[in-house]
């Protein structure tokens, strides 16, 4: 049965832009609306004319509007009980509540409740900041590298891998020191772990879930995973290192016990639970998980997603998940590179002209994350800039088409990854799987 949804998303950024697409193009959508937005996200949505911040307004205008279902993207606003509010008006939310959150905005919450559930992750210990002597003295003995990470949400920069205990130490000292804040208040020492990076994003209805395709991420600044930590610059899906067998055993070992264990507890997870994964010959293991979809792994995921995404959000929100909805998860292979200002994740310039996108929409999609229009001029706006995802049957002709796209988009500074997608190709050039 096709629904007729009237839909509110919320975000502003490339993931977004994304999402705002699947979301219209569903057979279900019958409107959709976004708050902040970005000029990406308009060529799909009306702009609602509330504020995302102001919770209580937004209840209030999705009610007056008959909203359907609201969408929300970014963690800041699941960590400060957006979904809570709206929920209390009686809306049907994609999104969870701001205790499942937690196990994004602390990192300590979710290392309990994997151990409580079994699930396979790093072995770590959990300081307060007043614990400091005991911490020190824990690190200094410590095998290396060892992983620092300050509990709360720090914009993905709260992690230290440290190679030395003299790193180690001043990584701890300066998160207890409030570097980030009160995040720092409370700090996790974990084991280091090999392998290779993956992130899988589970669709939740609170029991239920479904598993998009699997993706990769690129989130160091330079080419060979050189560099400083970013929020992504680039990612492909399916990602193979995620075959069929990793892809059983992160269902069973991973997202069934985290769903049971969240639930049992009264806190039962509604939205897309991302996995982050490290795959160390076959067996997978949580780095972290997220409680939004990742970004710009959503750009490729759901540029290969085949179904009526609107339908199938709109089901998990309200607790009864339709796999119907799904005709094929990875209909191709996608390839997505980002776009970014000279200087991300440091400092950088906004204002500058963007061009060239219709010549790059002959090759890929281009999702808009940090762009503005002024004075009829589209201006980069951000440190991501732009997303541009091309769609083929091969991570080979994929690779190819999005940068033939990056050629098109010309902005002063223009920094990208001439990388994305390569660990694939060496996967499929030593005979693996294809993408
Ligand atoms: P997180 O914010 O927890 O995802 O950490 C950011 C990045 O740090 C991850 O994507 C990994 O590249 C790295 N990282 C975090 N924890 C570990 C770990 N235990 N072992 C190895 N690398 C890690
Ligand atoms: N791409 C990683 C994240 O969204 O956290």
């Amino acid at each position: 049965m096709t629904l007729s949804l009237r839909l509110l998303l919320i975000g502003s950024g490339g993931r977004e832009h994304a999402l705002a697409r699947a979301l219209a193009e569903s057979p279900s959508c019958a409107a959709l609306w976004a708050t902040p937005g970005n000029p990406g996200i308009f060529q799909y949505a009306q702009a609602a004319p509330v504020s995302d911040t102001d919770h209580i307004a937004l209840a209030a205008w999705c009610v007056q509007e008959h909203i359907d279902c609201v969408v929300i993207g970014p963690d800041q606003a699941l960590a400060d009980g957006m979904a809570d509010v709206l929920r209390s008006s009686g809306l049907a939310v994609f999104g969870p509540s701001k205790a499942a959150a937690r196990i994004e905005w602390s990192k300590a919450y979710a290392k309990e409740l994997m151990h409580r559930a079994g699930i396979p992750t790093a072995a770590s210990r959990t300081f307060l900041k007043s614990q400091g002597q005991e911490a020190l003295d824990y690190l200094a003995n410590h095998a290396l590298p060892v992983v620092i990470k300050a509990d709360g949400l720090a914009l993905g920069k709260g992690v230290v891998v440290a190679e030395t205990h003299e790193q180690a130490i001043e990584a701890f000292q300066s998160m207890a020191d409030g570097l980030f804040k009160e995040a720092g208040n409370t700090i996790v020492v974990e084991d280091f772990l090999r392998g290779e990076e993956a992130s899988v994003f589970a669709l939740c209805d609170g029991q239920d879930f479904l598993c998009l395709a699997p993706a990769q991420d690129h989130k160091r600044a330079f080419d060979n995973d050189l560099g400083k930590n970013t929020g992504g610059m680039g990612s492909y899906a399916p990602a193979a290192v995620v075959d069929e067998e990793v892809m059983a055993r992160v269902k069973l070992s991973i997202i069934r016990p985290l769903l049971d264990v969240m639930s049992n507890d009264g806190n039962p997870f509604i939205g897309c639970l991302f996995v982050g994964l490290m795959i160390d010959n076959g067996q997978p293991s949580v780095v972290e998980f997220n409680a939004r979809f990742g970004d710009p792994e959503t750009q490729s995921v759901l540029s290969v997603f085949d179904g009526d995404f609107a339908a199938l959000c709109y089901s998990a929100a309200l607790g009864k998940l339709d796999p119907s909805t799904v005709q094929n998860v990875a209909k191709g292979v996608a390839c997505t590179v980002v776009l970014a200002s000279g200087g991300y994740p440091d400092a950088y310039e906004r204002g500058y002209d963007v061009t060239g996108l219709d010549d790059a929409a002959r090759y890929a999609r281009v999702y808009h994350a940090g762009t503005k229009v002024h004075d009829g001029h589209l201006l980069t706006n951000g440190g991501r800039v732009l997303g541009l995802s091309a769609i083929a049957p091969t991570i080979a002709e994929a690779i190819e088409l999005a940068y033939k796209a990056v050629d098109c988009v010309h902005f002063r500074d223009k920094h990208y990854r001439r990388d994305i997608g390569r660990r694939a190709l060496q996967r499929v050039e030593a005979g693996g799987l294809q993408s």
